[in-house]
């Protein structure tokens, strides 16, 4: 199982004779799933080519602040901002101080400065330098700010010396970095996800829809990728940025969304139903647009309606099908009406949400739901629905593994 798929680690290399390891480390933290983007200081240049970092991260090796080329590419704000973590592997005693320091005197320690992800450092220096009082104070200083230790551990050294001050073997590094990103309970899997509302043209400039924003199921899709699954996202209008790290489709109308999710519904594992589909659709789309009636006494006007198809429920009938979790929209018996749609549309999960209280539901920032399953619920209370996002993937991702365990009794 791959522990970094979809995390971002910023590599700093610094000057030390163990920086020829960073390579290995970049292939290695590659193979977990990671993308790395590297940052050497000038030092760490004269042990290592940036060529060489360059052709095995895949992407252009950033070495100064002042580059006006490497800046407008990806600055050093854009750099700290990408990141998941920032590890500096092998880290100097040098540069150790002058991140204490709080400087800011070359590419590295800026981005560092602007860093709001975790930092973690792994020394690697001479053991004289390393047990200095001075390297000491520093290193104590760094730990009770929050920056992550990994290493150095002790051993032969490559002046000749025996003592600590080694750079952890790439091994434990890329486990230690793994540890700090624990949740990879979708790791290897493909889920797809609707989001938003769909538009039901009745003319070229009307349409039916509802007041769905997309923000439950663009949470949702932001949830999965946290949890290590490739996300691929549906999504009806809304007025949400695309995520980023998420293949996002956008759809109009019932029709498109059923044509894109039977599209990429190959290989696909989870399949989550956030969106708000028109349940019916005009009969007939007017080519131009509809004028008011010239007569004056009649003052209304009738559209046929025709029903949508049910896509949740193509996807359902599919074979092999994904675990397929819905929601129901309800304002009133919600619990009851979602467990009829549970079994009606065949699904392995709904997730009820009341929708007549303006502060869940519809185009809010927080949340109140039960997820429901054939055999339990679970209650969720009011929280944003970032939250109620990841609690819902973390119960799809406990229901999915027991699906797939022989010894399963829970379905
Ligand atoms: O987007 P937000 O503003 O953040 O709001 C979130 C939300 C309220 C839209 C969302 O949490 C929600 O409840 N989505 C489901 C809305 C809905 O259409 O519910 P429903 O009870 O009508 O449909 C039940 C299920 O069938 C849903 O999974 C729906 O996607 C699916 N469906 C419905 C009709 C249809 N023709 N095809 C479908 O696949």
């Amino acid at each position: 199982m791959k522990h970094l798929t979809n995390k971002r680690i910023l590599l700093g290399v610094t000057g030390g004779i163990a920086a020829y390891k960073s390579a290995e480390l970049v292939r290695r933290l590659q193979d977990q799933g990671a993308s790395v983007r590297v940052v050497m200081t000038q030092a760490a240049t004269e042990f290592i080519t940036p060529l060489t970092m360059q052709a095995l991260s895949g992407y252009p090796v950033h070495l100064n602040i002042l580059d006006t080329e490497t800046e407008s590419v990806m600055g050093h704000i854009e750099l700290a901002r990408w990141a998941d973590l920032i590890l500096i592997a092998p880290a100097s005693a040098d540069f150790i101080a002058r991140y204490n320091g709080g400087l800011g005197n070359d590419l590295l320690t800026t981005v560092c400065l602007a860093a709001e992800c975790q930092i973690a450092i792994a020394p690697a220096m001479n053991q004289a330098m390393w047990s200095n009082n001075q390297t000491q104070a520093n290193i104590r200083a760094i730990e009770t700010s929050n920056v992550l230790l990994f290493g150095p551990e002790s051993g032969l050294q490559a002046c000749g010396e025996i003592g600590q001050g080694r750079l952890l073997d790439v091994d434990s590094l890329v486990q230690k970095v793994s540890q700090f990103f624990p949740s990879t309970i979708l790791a290897g899997k493909k889920v797809l996800i609707t989001a938003g509302p769909t538009r039901e043209a009745i003319d070229p400039v009307r349409y039916i829809s509802n007041h769905s924003s997309g923000k439950q199921g663009y949470a949702i899709a932001e949830a999965a990728v946290e949890a290590g699954a490739e996300v691929i996202l549906i999504s009806g209008p809304t007025n949400l940025t695309p995520p980023e790290r998420i293949q996002t489709i956008d759809i109009i109308s019932a029709d498109d969304m059923l044509a894109a999710v039977l599209a990429e519904l190959d290989g696909c594992d989870v399949f989550i139903g956030v969106a708000a589909v028109a349940d019916f659709k005009p009969v007939a789309v007017a080519e131009q647009k509809i004028k008011k009636n010239s007569d004056q006494t009649v003052q209304s006007m009738r559209i046929e309606l025709k029903e949508n198809p049910d896509i949740i429920a193509s996807v359902a009938k599919t074979q092999p099908r994904p675990f397929t979790v819905g929601f129901a929209a309800e304002t009133e018996n919600l619990t009851q009406y979602a467990k009829t749609k549970l079994k009606k549309k065949n699904l392995d999960m709904i997730i009820a949400n009341n929708v007549a209280d303006k502060a869940i539901g519809f185009n809010s920032e927080n949340n109140a739901t039960t997820i429901i399953w054939p055999t339990g619920e679970k209650v969720l209370p009011q929280m944003s629905k970032r939250n109620i996002a990841s609690k819902i993937i973390q119960t799809i991702a406990e229901k999915l593994a027991a699906k797939t365990s022989p010894s399963d009794t829970n379905r």
